[in-house]
Formats: C-alpha cells, sequence, structure tokens
C-alpha cells in the first residue's frame, strides 16, 4: 500500500482528502498540531472509511520535531502540504506568525524531502496569488499581482520556494490554486469547524441560519457584477479533496510534464453572494436574515477560474454544483447543533 503524508490532515480541506486517498487505497499519515481543528474528526473519518489514520500532534514549524518525525517515517509515495494558518484578516494583524509558520514548514518538509529522497509533494495554494485578475476566467498563465495580505504573499513565497526547490532537486511538485471550497462530506461527519465568528461566507450563513448569528452581512452591493454583490467561484469541497488524489497518482506515475505545475480547481462558474444566499434558501427551505452593508476591505470584485488545464490535463472537473454545496453544508451545520 502506498504512504502518503498529510499535513494539516485532521482541517477542513485536509480531512476531506483523507478520505478520498484512503478510498483510493493509500495508507494515510496525518501531522496536524490541531491549532484550528480538533482530534475527534481521526474517528469521524474512520467511521467513513473503516480506518483510523495514524497521527501525530507536533508543530511543522519546528525543525527538531519535523527532522525527528521524517526520521521515523520516510517511506512516502508522497507528501500532501496543508498545514497553513489561512485567515486573511488575523494575517493582517499577525503577518510575522504568518510568514513563520507557513514558510518555515514548507521549508522544513522540504529539506527532510531531499534527505530521504521523498520526491513528490502536493501544495495547497490559491486563487488568492491572482488578486484582482485582468482576464476573466482567469488561467494559470495570469500574472501574480502584488499580494494584498500576509496569508496570500506566503501562498506565493511557498509556490516560488517549491518551484525553486524542485528545480534544484529530484522533488517534483503541483501546486493546487483553490478558489472557494464549501460544502462538507455526505456522511455529515466531517466538514468545516470554524473558531468563533466565522470570515467566510458558507459558515457565516449556515450559523446564521441556525440561530447562532444574528444577521449575515453582504459587504457590498455597488459591484461591476449583474446584481452588484461579489462574484466567486464555489466548488465542493469532496470535488476538491479528489484533485489531491489525482495529483498525487500523477506524481507518484511520474505524468508530471514538468518539475512543478500549477493547476487551478474550481468549477468555472461565478455566482454572486446574493446567487449564493437565494440557492441556500431554496435548497434547503430556510429563510435567511440578512443586510447589505458596506463593501469588506481587501475584497476582490469578481474572480472565476479557467478550468480548463485541470479538466484536460489531470482529467479532473468539479461535478457537484451550488445546491448540493449548500445542502451539504447546511446539514453539516445541523449535524454540529445536534439537530441533524
Ligand atoms: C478569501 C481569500 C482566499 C482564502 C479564503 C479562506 C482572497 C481574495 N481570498 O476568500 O484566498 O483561501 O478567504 O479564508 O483573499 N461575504 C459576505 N459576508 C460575509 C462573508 C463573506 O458578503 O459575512 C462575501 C465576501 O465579500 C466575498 C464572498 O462572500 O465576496 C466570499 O467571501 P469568503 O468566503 O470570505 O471568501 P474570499 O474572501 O473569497
Amino acid at each position: 500500500m502506498k504512504k502518503v503524508l498529510v499535513t494539516g490532515g485532521t482541517g477542513y480541506i485536509g480531512s476531506h482528502t483523507v478520505v478520498e486517498l484512503q478510498q483510493k487505497g493509500f495508507e494515510v499519515l496525518i501531522v496536524d498540531n490541531l491549532s484550528n481543528s480538533n482530534i475527534e474528526v481521526l474517528d469521524n473519518i474512520a467511521k467513513i472509511t473503516g480506518t483510523k489514520p495514524y497521527f501525530e500532534n507536533f508543530d511543522l514549524s519546528s525543525e527538531a520535531l519535523t527532522a525527528d518525525f521524517f526520521s521515523r517515517h520516510h517511506d512516502l509515495a508522497g507528501i500532501v502540504h496543508f498545514a497553513a494558518f489561512k485567515a486573511v484578516g488575523e494575517s493582517m494583524q499577525k503577518p510575522l506568525s504568518y510568514y513563520r509558520n507557513n514558510i518555515q514548514s514548507l521549508i522544513n518538509i522540504m529539506d527532510n524531502m531531499k534527505k530521504y529522497e521523498i520526491r513528490n509533494l502536493v501544495f495547497s495554494s490559491s486563487c488568492t496569488v491572482y488578486g484582482q485578475p485582468d482576464v476573466l476566467p482567469v488561467t494559470e498563465s495570469a500574472p501574480i499581482k502584488k499580494a494584498w495580505s500576509p496569508y496570500g504573499n506566503t501562498k506565493q513565497m511557498c509556490e516560488e520556494i517549491i518551484e525553486f526547490t524542485s528545480n534544484a532537486t529530484a522533488i517534483n511538485a503541483i501546486a493546487l490554486r483553490y478558489f472557494n471550497p464549501i460544502g462538507a462530506h455526505a456522511s455529515a461527519l466531517i466538514g468545516e469547524l470554524p473558531l468563533g465568528v466565522p470570515n467566510n461566507l458558507i459558515p457565516f450563513i449556515t450559523q446564521t441560519a441556525i440561530g447562532k448569528r444574528e444577521c449575515l452581512s453582504v459587504f457590498g452591493d455597488d459591484y461591476d457584477t449583474p446584481d452588484g454583490t461579489a462574484v466567486r467561484d464555489y466548488l465542493h469541497v469532496v470535488d476538491l479533496a479528489k484533485a489531491h488524489v489525482v495529483a498525487i497518482n500523477r506524481l507518484a506515475g511520474e505524468k508530471n510534464k514538468k518539475k512543478m505545475e500549477i493547476f487551478n480547481l474550481g468549477t468555472g462558474n461565478g455566482y454572486s453572494v446574493l446567487q449564493v444566499i437565494e440557492a441556500f434558501e431554496r435548497i434547503n427551505n430556510v429563510k435567511l436574515n440578512y443586510k447589505i452593508v458596506a463593501r469588506r476591505p481587501g475584497d476582490i470584485e469578481k474572480v472565476w477560474a479557467d478550468t480548463s488545464f485541470a479538466n484536460e490535463e489531470l482529467g479532473w472537473k468539479a461535478e457537484i454544483g451550488l445546491d448540493e454545496m449548500m445542502r451539504t453544508a447546511w446539514i453539516w451545520e445541523k449535524h454540529l447543533a445536534g439537530k441533524a
């Protein structure tokens, strides 16, 4: 059985990816410091797949702890690296924590990949690297704009570190630039677990609908979009998770065409905030309390992916539509509240 290390494997996208990897026959090891996730995720993964993944709790930004882990576990077909801080707003307040955590972890991992000749790395990147693109839909060759946040900057820097390091070593890499992952596993056993007040749209919607929040603020209705609210390319987290299995198989099967490849992962469809709300209300038969407020500083107006490169080259395509994203997000919220 091929072994894969998933860093950040108890997190939102990580846990869904662990499930897909296990279901495709991989043995999965997880490293996570539980800074934004919960140990019970391991049992829930086991309920879905029948296998509890091997788990170690430590911080990958520690050189010593990372070296110790790899001295014991280096017979790996590949690594999927999710472990990172990801809140845009928080990164503005704590830039150095973001740089230290996100950059140092990657360096420690790649150091050990080099040392133990682990050749395959899949990196969790983001459409944030494009900023507001000049041309839509955005392709992988669109220029990387100056980052608007330390978070976005760490994604840009990590991609560059991977590119230069893969060119200088035996490491091959795929960076996956996610658009907006949402929804939850159909089993309602794993999903997003935001700490405190959510920043992202979907957890805010579901928490408002369940009564944890009074009212959803829609940030701006004066954008240059059909209904004035901002447009994003939302994709279901299970579709996204499946792309990581494809990427690991591509690297392990030496099908990659460059030392480092980059793919956009989205559906290719842009939906406005009001369209998302409409879909949520309709599919779940729930009325949402919301109001239009001022734009959120730092938000871009509109972005959606050109997914043709991922579709053709990876043979991967997002299959789940917006209604199903909204349905699973709501079931997950009700499950958390003990109502499902
Ligand atoms: C941002 C980042 C993305 C990052 C993600 C994870 C950018 C451009 N994008 O995505 O890279 O991976 O966060 O945290 O930096 N909205 C509301 N009300 C709310 C919350 C959101 O109207 O209460 C709107 C936003 O204005 C936006 C849309 O919903 O138009 C989606 O917002 P959100 O879910 O926070 O994701 P992004 O900002 O697109």
